[in-house]
């Protein structure tokens, strides 16, 4: 474990922010080290380039007759801001209180190298591997994998395999070994609302002209009705109702009552879609959320001003079948409808990715529910992730091949946001969990 630390260490010192251009030579030279590593566990790896951040290939000699497994990762992360709120460094990881601390750490170093010290081992122990082994790692999945797609469609033949194994979702609860089979996709935009042509004194001029913040307010307000229903025109139409198999299957999962999200997220209530319970809000119902809103003066005291401008971020997470781009245009359709008089409205339409869903109790599915076990000691829980991979679905497509999610992340792991962290014992476990998992799947 010393050893597997070290490297693990060695990854998370590398600042490799892919949505950060300033950092894009740490993104590559991450991207380096995990080539180096790759060689040096006797696989063939390559590092190819793309219009930003490197996909790197790694495989060990095929051989006719065993299964092909892809195990797909990405070694970018997040932005660390506000730095002020991190105990230590985001880039100087530490071992404290058995969990590991630093940016990356959960996601999704520490999972992918789990993968990687899966494999790593069983190359030591026996010498090869059960399996046709194809790595793929990516630099880009935080900016929603631009330069993947393309790269997959490119390189099919190479990417063929039986399925597809990833280690980059959620645990319910501590010692509740989880395998996820389905994701959210994702939507998001931008808009800008535009009043006069420069900030305006509030008192000359407020009344006469209409106030773009109180506009954006009336806008991010339409998008819901009263109870929490996205009331955005034909936005559920094609929404895959929840099957009755998986609504009593999710309410004996543990970690997602009203009670834990409540004490997981601090929030002061749970609150959602009427109906449904907070696991089936999370990983079967989409959303309408704000990730961002702007206007006017935000320093200390007041100013009386009318501000010219005020803007919003918006995501919409998805759920099977709704499809990003008629999602994109429907949201488009509802914000020209709803724009307040008296302000001009930009859109400006972001990154996408299609949600996924697959059948846990397929061969495969069952090999990976048998891996989580031996390494957990327990039987594993099934659910969707409310989180969003999106080229899970583009490789469902494209490849043809289904997706198992065997998350080692916790619920109090803080990814994307300050003291993100990793539990020593859960990188124990992935690293065990990888080795059962290419036997499981050799013979499934
Ligand atoms: N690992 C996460 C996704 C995730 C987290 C899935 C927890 C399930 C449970 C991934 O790195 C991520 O953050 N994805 C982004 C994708 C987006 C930028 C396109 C997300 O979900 O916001
Ligand atoms: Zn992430």
């Amino acid at each position: 474990m010393n050893e597997h630390l070290e490297d693990l260490f060695a990854f998370l010192r590398f600042p490799s922010i892919s949505t950060a251009s300033e950092h894009a030579g740490d993104v590559r030279d991450c991207g380096n080290w995990i080539l180096a590593k790759l060689e040096s566990m006797g696989l063939q790896a390559t590092l190819h380039e793309t219009a930003k951040h490197p996909i790197i290939v790694a495989k060990n000699e095929h051989q006719k007759g065993k299964k092909t497994v892809l195990i797909y990762s990405h070694y970018d992360v997040q932005p660390v801001d506000p730095l002020e709120l991190w105990d230590h460094p985001p880039f100087d990881p530490v071992l404290k209180d058995g969990r590991i601390w630093a940016r990356g750490a959960t996601d999704n170093k520490g999972q992918m190298l789990a993968h990687l010290l899966g494999v790593e081992e069983t190359l030591r122990r026996d010498g090869e591997l059960p399996v046709n082994l194809i790595f793929l790692f990516e630099g880009e999945e935080e900016i929603g994998s631009p330069n993947l797609v393309p790269f997959i469609e490119k390189h099919k033949d190479l990417l063929a395999c039986d399925v597809i194994a990833v280690s980059d979702t959620g645990m319910v609860a501590r010692g509740v070994p989880t395998m996820g089979y389905g994701l959210r996709g994702i939507s998001c935009c931008e808009v800008t609302l535009r009043g006069p042509s420069g900030d305006l004194h509030s008192g000359v001029y407020g009344g006469a002209v209409a106030n773009p913040a109180t506009a954006v307010a009336r806008l991010v307000a339409s998008l819901h009705d009263s109870v929490g229903n996205i009331a955005i025109e034909g936005f559920y139409d094609d929404v895959r109702p929840l099957e009755s198999w998986e609504r009593e299957m999710w309410a004996q999962v543990p970690g997602v009552s009203d009670e834990d999200i409540m004490r997981v997220t601090g929030a002061p209530a749970a609150y959602g879609e009427p109906g449904y319970s907070s696991a089936e809000r999370l990983w079967a119902r989409p959303t309408a959320e704000v990730n961002g809103l702007a206007g006017g003066y935000q320093g200390e005291g007041s100013k009386t001003v009318l501000p010219a401008e005020a803007m919003a971020k918006f995501s919409f997470r998805l759920v099977p079948d709704q499809d990003p781009a008629d999602i994109a245009k429907k949201v488009e359709a509802h914000l020209k409808k709803h724009v307040p008089a008296g302000v001009t409205l930009e859109i400006e339409v972001g990154h996408d990715g299609k949600p996924y869903v697959c059948d846990p109790h397929s061969k495969y599915g069952k090999a990976g529910q048998e891996a989580l076990k031996q390494a957990f000691g327990k039987e594993p829980v099934l659910i969707r992730e409310g989180g969003s991979i999106p080229i899970i679905k583009d490789m469902q497509d494209v490849l043809g091949s289904d997706t198992i999610l065997l998350g080692l992340a916790l619920p109090d792991c803080q990814i994307h946001a300050p003291n993100e962290n990793f539990w020593v014992e859960n990188f124990e476990a992935g690293i065990k969990m990888n080795q059962v998992l290419l036997k499981e799947l050799a013979k499934a």
